[in-house]
């Protein structure tokens, strides 16, 4: 991440400053959730993946940290809704938004800050970038839906696991870069390059983000550990455990993922079948090899500062622990 700040610390810094500009609403709870899930401190992986593809792609205009914000207003609304629909308690190692204000606030703030993306959007006045963004939104919503169908389902196949984090991750990682790519006028074949590095990096990104959920501690990674078991998702280390695993311990891990509730002895319990059968190794091999394709596609471009922090940006992706 540090290459990255060195070269667009101070757009980030502008970015800060114009969402909470776009966040202004007459409406009191509007700003104040949005306020409190904006400073709640995210990583801003999604405007830094914008701002250095515009950059890669030398563009100097004023468009970027706009569209820097709306890009993390998307990431912002989808969180709020996706804590709903996952009961989460916690984010960013606060109370999640559902649990200060109710399921009800957090939709509907969500959905302000959906629709406000969208007119933001069309100031920057590109049709381009306008399509990208929103045919991303309407994937995202996709693959929340597909995730909710897949729930429980314990013979959920690797590839049917990564379409559902293609489109509900992956894609505005993806939309991030090619509009960066847009906005510096590249031709079509950059364009699709960087569109390319961020599918990758994203699908490495929720293939860590899953690992972590079995791997990680409730304090640096600011969200309940298990959760994903608890709540019945069924996970690129958990596929490959039930494909190692014998007959015994498949009705095991069966039966917690069916229960609403889990004990800490259930989830240590499957949490060490997984990392028994090398469910945990087997994914981060599976999102390294995303991680390299990210810099093959980078292969466009020539050298640069830009490219090396794009290319530290995707191993930092597999080293993360928040
Ligand atoms: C969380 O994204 C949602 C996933 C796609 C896993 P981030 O991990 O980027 O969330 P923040 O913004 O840094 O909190
Ligand atoms: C997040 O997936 C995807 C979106 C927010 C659209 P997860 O459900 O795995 O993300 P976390 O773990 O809640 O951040
Ligand atoms: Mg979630
Ligand atoms: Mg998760």
């Amino acid at each position: 991440m540090q290459a990255a700040l060195n070269i667009i610390g101070e757009d980030l810094t502008l970015v800060e400053q114009q969402f909470r500009t776009d966040l202004q609403s007459d409406v009191p709870l509007i700003r104040k959730v949005g306020e409190y899930v904006l400073s709640s401190g995210g990583k801003r992986i999604r405007p830094a993946l914008l701002l250095l593809s515009a950059r890669l792609c030398d563009y100097a205009g004023t468009q970027a940290v706009p569209l820097a914000s709306v890009i993390e207003f998307i990431h912002t609304a989808t969180l709020l809704h996706d804590d709903v629909v996952d009961s989460a308690t916690l984010r960013r190692g606060l109370a999640s938004a559902n649990t200060l204000w109710g399921n009800e606030a957090s939709v509907l703030v969500g959905d302000f800050l959906f629709s406000k993306s969208f007119s933001l959007m069309v100031n920057v006045g590109s049709m381009d970038i306008l399509r990208i963004l929103s045919d991303a939104t309407t994937v995202i919503a996709e693959g929340e839906v597909m995730q909710l169908l897949c729930t429980g389902e314990i013979d959920l196949t690797e590839q049917q696991y990564i379409d559902v984090i293609r489109s509900k991750t992956a894609i505005l990682m993806s939309a991030a870069c090619e509009s960066g790519a847009v906005l510096g006028a590249v031709v079509a074949e950059q364009q699709r390059a960087l569109a390319e590095y961020g599918m990758d990096l994203g699908i490495a990104f929720q293939l860590m983000d899953d690992i972590l959920d079995y791997t990680a501690t409730e304090e640096e990674f600011g969200k309940s550990i298990g959760h994903d078991l608890e709540e019945g998702k069924i996970t690129l280390p958990l596929i490959e455990t039930l494909r190692q695993c014998n007959d015994e311990e498949k009705s095991i891990i069966a039966t917690v993922v069916e229960q609403d509730e889990m004990s800490l002895d259930d989830f240590r319990t499957v949490s060490g079948i997984v990392k028994q059968y090398g469910g945990i190794t087997y994914t981060i091999e599976a999102a390294r090899r995303h991680i390299e394709r990210c810099k093959v596609h980078l292969g466009l471009f020539p050298v640069s500062p830009v490219k090396d922090a794009l290319c530290s940006l995707a191993d930092y992706v597999v080293t993360r622990s928040k």
